[in-house]
């Protein structure tokens, strides 16, 4: 890897299976990072115990999510793509970050009080420090951009105060991590039911995921509400019938959505016909993402590999990192 590249640093949690928010909002801004700086992408498996201690399919989801996102174009070749338990510094970067960070602020954190609202039997010391141990992923490779969304931009702002503390009592050692996404304005996938976006949280129905079949794909958008059409020329368009056209912005040609447009404007639409033509077009935009995934998923040997190449790019640089955090602490006797 280049040195001189920025250094980019994004986590994933591996739960639940990839859908179209997740590809669209995230998985193509990692693709188009990876040829312009020094990535590390991370299976955050460890953040995963604080709200699922249960791990009985812990390592197939982190063998899914690993299989999505090469499926999506991350190439491990050019990134690091490793899983956080492999990458120990993580860990005692962790603790030492951990007396840098105080109750008051860890208890303030809106996920906090989320989880814990959602899990009060499991308010347990791991989810209160969370945003601790995201630093500590982050900063191990001294990354400066953190591709994430919205949601996130609370961790980042602690993350940057975690690194302010650090900086300020042992030495300048880390750079302020902010969050980045080539400077556009993230892109949301509406969901087919016309009520907020996709998201694995909502309703399933309304979600479309890699990994569907052609079948399944179909009929979700077939179901997709629409109305009678317009019966003025030019008229505005209801949410839920925008919500259709940008979701073929996404996936169609650009002669086919203005096609549509044009119908729309002139009340000749037939939504029957714009859902089969949506459908048939997502269905060749996912069907060999799927595909690919399925086939990468269960080679058992590629996935091997992969985890081992990813720790060992991992592991060269928290290395240097943690030696510096060890001398910069006073932690170097000898
Ligand atoms: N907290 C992030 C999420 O919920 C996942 C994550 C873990 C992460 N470690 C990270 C994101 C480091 C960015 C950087 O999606």
């Amino acid at each position: 890897m280049n040195g001189k590249l920025s250094i980019v640093m994004s986590g994933i949690r591996p739960t639940g299976y990839l859908h179209l928010g997740n590809y669209f909002g995230a998985v193509r801004n990692y693709v188009k990072m990876q040829e312009e700086f020094e990535c590390f992408f991370m299976v955050a498996d460890l953040h995963s115990l604080t709200t699922h201690p249960d791990t009985k399919e812990l390592k197939l989801n982190v063998q899914r999510v690993l299989a999505e996102n090469v499926a999506c174009g991350l190439d491990p070749d050019k990134v690091a793509l490793y899983c956080q338990s492999h990458v120990h510094e993580t860990a005692e970067l962790y603790l030492y970050l951990n007396m840098l960070a105080y109750k008051g602020e860890l208890e303030k954190t809106v996920t906090f009080k989320d989880k814990a609202r959602q899990h009060p039997d499991n308010v347990n010391a791991g989810l209160l420090t969370y945003p601790v141990l995201q630093t500590a992923d982050i900063i191990l490779h001294r990354a400066i951009y953190v591709p994430v969304g919205k949601d996130q931009e609370q961790h980042l702002e602690m993350a940057r105060n975690f690194v302010q503390r650090f900086n300020h009592r042992y030495g300048e050692i880390f750079p302020e991590p902010q969050a980045f996404n080539f400077g556009e304005e993230l892109i949301k996938v509406p969901s087919l039911d016309g009520a907020g976006k996709m998201s694995k949280s909502e309703n399933q129905y309304a979600t479309l995921y890699l990994s569907d079949d052609d079948e399944m794909i179909r009929k979700k958008v077939m179901k997709a509400k629409t109305d009678s059409g317009p019966t003025e020329p030019n008229s505005a368009k209801p949410d839920y019938i925008a919500n259709i056209f940008q979701l073929m912005q996404l996936v169609s040609s650009p002669d086919t959505i203005q096609q549509f447009e044009a119908d729309y404007d002139n009340c000749r639409i037939r939504y029957g016909d714009m859902k089969k033509q949506l459908a048939e077009d997502m269905v060749q935009f996912i069907a060999p993402i799927r595909e690919k995934a399925e086939s990468i998923r269960t080679d058992e040997k590629y996935l091997r590999e992969l985890m081992e190449k990813g720790e060992e790019k991992a592991r060269q640089s928290a290395r240097s990192t943690i030696e510096l955090v060890r001398e910069a602490i006073g932690l170097n006797y000898y």
